[in-house]
């Protein structure tokens, strides 16, 4: 039953097809040390662009000492739920911390960052309500407002007059409405126009949640994301989100916020109160790392000049970069899945790990390679991994062809 269910599932229809192509699955490979900005697989090292480590934090030995020593007294689980459990003190120290780095009243810490979101969104809005937000809004805010039963538009990607067109038309059919973005677009790198949205958002009186998965830490001369980008007041966003496990090397995700949303979603939110409090030692290695980011600025200047960097090789390469501003995340857009596919096959060959992306992650005909780049690497490891891009997209593409002209029934085609 299983694999007729997962035949029907598009990552796993690309993979067989793959496969029949003769294409190796790039998929769930077995690394053998830490998530950084170079790898080991099956004994050879890669320069590593898939990895969430912007600022060169995991494995530091400030982390590693503070989760030993939390988990010599607390162990490696909270128990249960905070709500009836209890608390450590480390959960409180990081929310304190959190809220103190947006300034705002509070935070709450969530286990999982995609559960954040749905979880939040899930409970804050109901049927009367409606919800508006990115056409690239990552699945985890799409799928919380789907939980939720509001009404839910998609605007136009980074489009405000979209965004203006659909409130002035649907805004006053419903009761609470929830403006919804990211503050770096996990899939393009772009920014959106945040002070806009802001007023977009007074003016139709919603709330504003911004996910700051890939801006916290990347975003602002001292990395407090887009807030501090665009010299945003604190209280102008009602829900500050982020996960934990991207520049603060942990796990988990936070909203903060007034404490009076705090409060509310303590005592209600289902993926807060019916599941697990973090583990202490999880909460340990956020807060350490997120003193390293407010004690080390220079690794956010670091992260965006090879960031810039990057962004300018490509695109003096004439590789097609689409709307990515140079800040962390910097897709090549290659346009067909498949050839997406063989070039990082061939990338791999060459000892460079970047992972293809395309449907149903992106939209069709958009496939791309996706660059996370860490303050850790250098411009000799952007030259050589560019520098093998525009070398292998000619073979990849041959490789295709070859098996389209073969396979003219076939369906890798997209
Ligand atoms: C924008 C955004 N929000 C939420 C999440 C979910 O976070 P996590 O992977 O920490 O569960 C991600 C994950 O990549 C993301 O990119």
């Amino acid at each position: 039953m299983f694999n007729l269910m997962r035949s029907k599932l598009s990552f796993g229809r690309m993979v067989e097809i793959a496969t029949e192509m003769g294409m190796a699955n790039p998929l769930f490979r077995c690394h053998e040390q830490a998530a950084k900005a170079t790898t080991k697989i099956d004994g050879r090292e890669y320069i590593n662009f898939s990895t969430y480590d912007y600022l060169d934090i995991n494995t530091h030995p400030e982390i590693t000492e503070a989760v030993t020593e939390t988990a010599m007294q607390f162990g490696t689980s909270a128990g249960a739920s905070r709500l009836v459990g209890g608390e450590r003190p480390q959960h409180r120290e990081l929310e304190r911390a959190i809220a103190d780095f947006y300034d705002v009243d509070d935070a709450i810490v969530y286990v999982s960052g995609h559960a954040t979101n749905v979880s939040t969104l899930g409970f804050l809005c109901g049927k009367k309500d409606v919800i508006f937000h990115d056409g690239l809004a990552h699945n985890s805010l799409v799928q919380g407002a789907r939980l939720s039963g509001a009404q839910r538009f998609s605007y136009a990607h980074n489009d405000c007059d979209a965004l203006e067109r659909v409130l002035e038309e649907k805004r006053g059919d419903y009761r609470h409405a929830f403006i919804v973005t990211e503050g770096l677009f996990s899939m393009d790198g772009n920014i959106p126009d945040l002070p806009r949205i802001i007023a977009l958002k007074k003016r139709y009186d919603c709330l504003l949640l911004v996910d700051e998965a890939h801006s916290l830490g990347i975003l602002g001369p001292t990395g407090r994301g887009v807030r501090e980008y665009f010299g945003i007041a604190p209280n102008d966003v009602d829900m500050w989100m982020s996960t934990l496990s991207k520049t603060l090397c942990g796990c988990g995700g936070f909203i903060a916020g007034s404490h009076e949303l705090v409060d509310y979603l303590k005592y209600g939110s289902p993926g807060f109160v019916y599941s697990v409090g973090m583990p202490p030692v999880i909460a340990s290695a956020c807060l350490t790392a997120l003193n390293i980011l407010k004690r080390e600025p220079e690794r956010v200047h670091k992260l965006q000049a090879i960031s810039q960097f990057f962004l300018r090789y490509a695109q003096e390469k004439g590789l097609d970069t689409g709307a990515a501003q140079g800040y962390a995340v910097v897709p090549i857009i290659i346009g067909n899945s498949w050839v997406t596919g063989f070039l990082s096959q061939a990338l791999m060959g060459r000892g460079i790990y970047v992972m293809p992306i395309s449907f149903p992650a992106v939209k069709e005909g958009t496939a791309r390679l996706r660059f996370f780049i860490s303050a850790a690497h250098t411009e000799e490891h952007v030259r050589k991994a560019l520098d093998a891009v525009v070398e292998e997209i000619p073979n990849a593409a041959q490789i295709v062809k070859e098996y389209q002209d073969a396979h003219p029934n076939a369906q890798a085609t997209a």
